[in-house]
């Protein structure tokens, strides 16, 4: 595969957000290839969150066009961007607190048992919940999380973040958003999370990170999208720019040319 034809797994165009008389997007691209960690970062508001919103089907854009896999998509609910194998860690982390793990894995997609039991009375099977759920997180790498059964809210901070991911992870998603995955994070816990990322990327997932976490950003990204006023001010790699001329890019201090981004994926 040549890079210069490859199709991008997602893509945005002159993407248009508006809340009222704020300008959240203002005519913002976006493409995510396959198999990639990108970067998303820019400062408080810049509309980091309202653009991959969109590609999870949280916000609809007021203009402006995405592709999913070439395909062209209107998403009018998240479940609708799951179905297209998008799956979205929210900045505000979605989790039922209450639940157990395996609980929450299935949240919303519930195994049903089979037969009469499952189609007419609806009983959950949660036996194959638990051990399927064990085996995932198992597959992920996951270990810290020992017992399947315990409840969300008893989990450290690193490891409810992990269940989130591994949500997300599961049930065939090509393209796994995670806005602000670590903020809340210590140093081994972020670590954890961070390896979670390559090992997706590794199995050929695409993956956007929004961060403004600049060391982690530099560690795992292979491109990094710089926001800025509702729209893409550069694409650079972490081999092309410091982080001090990324943070420029940010605050308009910068400009990159065209011909010196990375608008192609990099592997
Ligand atoms: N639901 C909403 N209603 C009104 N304004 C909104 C809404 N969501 C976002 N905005 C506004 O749109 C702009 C972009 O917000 P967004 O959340 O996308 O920024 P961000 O880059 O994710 O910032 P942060 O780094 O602080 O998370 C901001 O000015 C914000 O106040
Ligand atoms: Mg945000």
């Amino acid at each position: 595969m040549t890079t210069a034809t490859a199709t991008p797994i997602l893509q945005g165009r002159d993407l248009v957000k508006t809340f009222g008389r704020v300008v959240a997007l203002d005519g913002a691209n976006l493409e995510l290839y396959q198999g990639e960690v990108l970067a998303v970062v820019g400062d408080n508001g810049a509309g980091k969150s309202s653009l991959i919103k969109c590609f999870s089907g949280a916000h609809t854009p007021d203009a402006g066009e995405m592709h999913v896999m070439g395909e062209k998509v209107e998403f009018k609910s998240t479940n609708e961007a799951r179905r297209h194998g998008v799956e979205t860690v929210f900045q505000t982390l979605a989790v039922a607190p209450a639940l157990d793990i395996s609980s929450n894995l299935y949240l919303g997609r519930e195994k049903r048992k089979p037969g009469l039991l499952g189609t007419v009375f609806r009983t959950l099977d949660k036996k194959r919940m638990r051990q399927e759920s064990a085996q995932h997180l198992k597959d992920l790498g996951i270990s810290t999380l020992q017992n399947i059964t315990q409840a969300v809210e008893t989990l450290s901070g690193g490891q409810r973040q992990a269940v989130a991911v591994a949500r997300a992870a599961a049930f065939g998603s090509q393209v796994i958003i995670l806005d602000e995955p670590t903020a809340a994070l210590g140093v081994n816990e972020s670590a954890r999370v961070l390896k979670m990322i390559q090992d997706l990327r590794d199995r050929g997932l695409s993956v956007i990170l929004i961060s403004h976490n600049m060391p982690q950003v530099f560690e795992v990204a292979d491109r990094i999208h710089v926001a800025r006023l509702g729209k893409r001010a550069a694409v650079v790699t972490p081999q092309s720019h410091s982080m001090n001329d990324v943070v420029a890019i940010m605050t308009g201090a910068m400009k990159v040319p065209e011909e010196e981004q990375q608008l192609t994926p990099v592997r």
